[in-house]
């Protein structure tokens, strides 16, 4: 059981050097992402998910850097191996879909050019031969009259058939596992909905795993197999589903599913619960939530919590387990 995880992170951590400072944006993250399953991240905003998703995707740019840890693929860490491999693995066995499908689609181009792109970054083929993986492509995320669709250019489409063509490109490589970078956030609830749909479709067909990050507890409820919520550049929980929402043990997570909106009420947002966010340049050893906590111990302000394992699939970084 130990090996068999597609992906995993051991101990990784990512730091910004900027002219202020470190910027701790994540410290020292573990999970595993089972094959065919879906992971959520949850966090409010800074927590570190898109920081962690990039170190991953291989993006983290200068002031960046990867400072430690391991990112092990099927076994092979990721920051180990050579810049081949890498454009190999990245984009075709892993690849990624952003929040904003304006800015990642190239006006100038039409939809049936991007993707034949996307393919020919994975493998070499003619535009011709293509055609009929495009369209097959095109199907999948739900477009009809997809052979009218590759000659029209994105400012044609609508935002929400644009973030379908976005992910018909990220599958173009038929990946093992979809990051999907808070994929619905530009989108209007309605659209909302039928993205979330199409990638909880896709993913059962096609058996890939996604890592699906989101603001939103609503999301990863009806998604996610597992779920990791994050706070201030650390996993402060971990779990199934049911373990965070039926149990949930970190002060933290407590007040997110707490303030959780009312269905009747439509809130794209979590309600924000009391006080400020962590200052990430000048963060204490101890839990990074202590200073918003309204249980915090005097012990948890300078000592980082140890993990505290509940029914094996469930962890916890807080003092109060102790
Ligand atoms: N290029 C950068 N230079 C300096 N700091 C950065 C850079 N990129 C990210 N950070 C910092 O890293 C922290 C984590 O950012 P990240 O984008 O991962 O948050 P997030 O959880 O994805 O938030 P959101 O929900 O708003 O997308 C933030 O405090 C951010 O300011
Ligand atoms: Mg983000």
């Amino acid at each position: 059981m130990e090996n068999s995880s597609l992906l995993e992170l051991k101990n990784v951590s990512v730091s910004f050097y900027t002219p202020l400072g470190e910027v701790k944006a994540v410290n020292d993250i573990s999970y595993k992402l089972e094959k065919s399953s879906v992971l959520g991240i949850v966090g409010e905003s800074g927590s570190g998910k898109s920081v962690s998703a990039y170190s991953i995707m291989g993006l983290i740019d200068n002031p960046g850097k990867i400072k430690s840890g391991e990112i092990l693929f099927e076994g092979r860490d990721l920051l180990k191996i050579s810049e081949e491999e890498k454009r190999n693995l990245r984009g075709d066995q892993i690849s990624m879909i952003f929040q904003d499908p304006m800015t990642s689609l190239n006006p100038v181009y039409t939809v049936g050019d991007q993707i034949f792109e996307a393919l020919a970054t994975h493998h070499r083929t003619t535009k011709k031969a293509s055609i009929n993986r495009i369209v097959e492509l095109l199907d999948l995320v739900g477009i009809n009259e997809p052979r009218k669709r590759i000659k029209q250019y994105p400012h044609e489409l609508s935002g929400g058939m644009r973030q379908r063509i976005m992910i018909a490109m990220a599958l173009a490589g038929d990946p093992k596992v979809l990051i999907a970078d808070e994929p619905t956030t530009a989108l209007d609830v309605t659209i909302q909905a039928q993205i979330l749909e199409l990638i909880k479709d896709i993913q059962k067909k096609i058996q890939m795993a996604v890592i699906l990050i989101t603001h939103d507890f609503g999301i990863v409820a009806d998604l996610a197999d597992d779920i990791i919520v994050m706070y201030g550049g650390s996993i402060i929980e971990s779990g199934s589903v049911y373990n965070i929402f039926d149990n949930p043990k970190h002060p933290y997570t407590k007040g997110l599913l707490k303030s959780l909106p009312r269905v009747d009420i439509k809130q794209d947002k979590l309600i924000p619960i009391e006080g400020t966010p962590i200052d990430l340049l000048n963060m204490r050893d101890g839990c990074p939530f202590s200073s918003r906590c309204e249980e915090c111990l005097k012990v948890c302000i300078d000592n980082k919590p140890n993990v505290t394992s509940f029914e094996n699939t469930h962890k916890v970084s807080c003092w109060l387990y102790r």
